[in-house]
């Protein structure tokens, strides 16, 4: 689900890579022993992530998807020098990558952007090699009913009526054949979670 114009601006402001640099990538290295090669990002965006993910994880190859052609070009255009980097318009729910091709997937707040969530994270587990990491950081059903989630709700387009609470994404996970560990926070009463989970076989 595209993002509506306010969230789009959001998205593609200084403040959202700072935190995304200093606060959640930093915390979802530390739950990997940062071994990935071939590394995909789901929902991309303006490429804030694809940086960070060069600086911590110094992959040999990185794809970057995003339903929305917008964020390819921003994401092109701002992450050009990077070795190996590719950005591409794609949906999560339908991959164009072959079994197994990815050591890391990393999801910086998308899949509560997609309806049907359940298909995204079965085509995160199969473009998984085994033993291949998901680090994610998202914002379940728990964000928008406390805090300043409330009035976030009002402004930003989600699929509330299908989204996912943080137990039903674990669930999933663990459903697909995932170790799964989980953390989550509210910090200024915005509650949110981020985890790893390790695909078994
Ligand atoms: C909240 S933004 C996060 C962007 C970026 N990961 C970040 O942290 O700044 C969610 C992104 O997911 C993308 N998106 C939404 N649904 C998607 C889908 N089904 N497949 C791929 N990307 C999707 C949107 O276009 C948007 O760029």
């Amino acid at each position: 689900m595209l993002m509506n114009s306010i969230e789009y601006w959001a998205m593609n402001n200084p403040v959202r890579g700072f935190v995304q640099r200093h606060y959640e990538a930093p915390r979802l290295r530390r739950l990997s022993d940062g071994s990935a090669n071939d590394i995909l990002e789901i929902g991309c965006g303006q490429g804030a992530g694809a940086r960070v993910i060069y600086d911590l994880f110094s992959p040999q190859r990185y794809v970057g998807i995003d339903l929305d052609p917008r964020m390819i070009r921003r994401a092109r255009r701002r992450s050009g020098a990077l070795p190996n980097a590719t950005f591409m318009e794609g949906d999560v729910t339908s991959l164009e990558f072959p079994n197994a091709t990815f050591d890391l997937v990393m999801d910086f707040g998308i899949v509560h952007h997609v309806p049907n969530w359940r298909d995204a994270l079965a085509e995160v587990h199969r473009t998984l090699k085994p033993g291949g990491e998901f680090l994610f950081e998202d914002l379940p059903v728990e964000t928008w009913e406390r805090g300043i989630g409330i009035p976030f709700k009002r402004i930003a387009d989600h699929p509330y009526d299908e989204m996912f609470r943080e137990q039903e994404f674990v669930d999933e996970l663990k459903a697909l054949g995932f170790d799964v560990e989980t953390h989550d926070n509210s910090p200024f009463s915005f509650y949110h979670f981020w985890g790893r989970a390790e695909k078994l076989s």
